[in-house]
């Protein structure tokens, strides 16, 4: 049995980044053709509350295969290839599990790359996402979703426990993942601010990633930023309760069982948190297109919908800045209309 860092035990973040990303690209064209996609999102102007401060969001749809997991899919990935050395693609396997979206972005680099995959998911996953990742070869395990997202995690640290051929990319505790965000997503947006000081960054959690990476980044130039995470209401973040198999938003959640996501923990006092319901979130995908003209994911509904709480006790000088990490499933949609 190969040992696994449990999902809960202390972290420690090291940001050096041992790959050169250049030298990985030119030998692998699947991930310089990704690259050249990746990233550089927009950031535009969102409807807020009247008389309150002004939000901003980045449109992670725009990435390759449409979310803000592209960036960690790349970024992991690229550390594995980094650490399989000169030996062929074809002898690498990976395991990951997933809430779904950064399972469709793996599989399709892993495709591109010749990479075996395999992932371990929820029982509660949608058609539509069991029917990209068969089409990009993928082989998938499902965990019946009454256990929670916790029981997925465990089932692929249980796999890769047992397999020495396996490499588990642990999304939750994986630097790259921390470290590509505060690389790209935080310096575009410090970028795109031009010098602007934003007073809140608010951002929804499931690893912790986009929201820890970026505000390491924004607090870098920053100090006085301050830092929103969003859960859903039906299990937030480091809730004592035991997981449930209720609908929530997409890509997001507490543990439940009092587990706190490592990379949160590591800024444990600075966080706010606040919570959304699922109902919630499907109101405001609707209200947003109406108003806008444009689809968002029920993520991005729930940072919506707190970065709006949050300027509304702001000025109209302020600044909040947020991100909507897809522009939603199929399914989604399906539910609101
Ligand atoms: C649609 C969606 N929104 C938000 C998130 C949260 O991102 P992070 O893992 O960086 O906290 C995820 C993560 O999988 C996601 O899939």
């Amino acid at each position: 049995m190969k040992h696994i860092e449990a999902l809960d035990a202390p972290y420690e973040f090291t940001p050096d980044d041992p790959v050169d990303h250049a030298a990985l690209q030119a030998a692998h064209p699947a991930f310089a053709d990704f690259a050249a996609k990746l990233g550089n999102t927009s950031l535009i102007a969102v409807p807020g509350p009247p008389g309150g401060a002004q939000v901003l969001a980045k449109c992670e749809w725009e990435n390759p295969s449409g979310s803000v997991k592209d960036r960690v899919a790349y970024a992991m990935l690229a550390r594995a290839v980094h650490e399989h050395g000169d030996l062929p693609l074809t002898r690498l396997s990976v395991l990951e599990y997933s809430g779904g979206t950064l399972a469709r972005s793996l599989a399709r680099l892993c495709a591109g790359l010749g990479v075996r995959a395999r992932f371990v998911l929820s029982s509660a996953s949608p058609r539509s996402l069991l029917d990209d990742l068969a089409a990009d070869g993928a082989s998938v395990v499902l965990v019946d979703r009454d256990a929670g997202f916790i029981a997925v995690i465990r089932t692929a640290l249980d796999l890769a426990a047992r397999d020495p051929d396996v490499r588990l990319l642990y999304q939750h505790r994986n630097p790259a993942n921390l470290a590509m965000h505060q690389r790209t997503t935080g310096a575009e947006l410090l970028g795109q601010l031009a010098g602007r000081a934003p007073a809140a960054w608010v951002a929804s959690i499931g690893t912790g990633g986009t929201l820890i990476g970026t505000l390491r980044a924004l607090r870098a130039r920053h100090p006085d930023v301050r830092a929103i995470g969003v859960t859903p209401d039906e299990l937030p973040y480091g809730s004592p309760e035991p997981p449930n198999g209720l609908p929530k938003y997409a890509g997001s959640g507490g543990f439940g069982d009092g587990v706190r996501q490592p990379f949160v923990t590591l800024h444990e006092h600075e966080v706010e948190h606040h919570t959304v319901s699922y109902p919630q979130c499907l109101t405001a995908m609707a209200d947003f297109h109406e108003r806008t003209g444009l689809r968002i994911g029920s993520s991005a509904a729930a940072n919506w919908l707190i970065s709006c709480r949050i300027a509304a006790g702001l000025t109209p000088a302020e600044t909040v800045v947020t991100v909507f990490p897809d522009a939603g499933t199929p399914e989604e949609w399906r539910r609101i209309s």
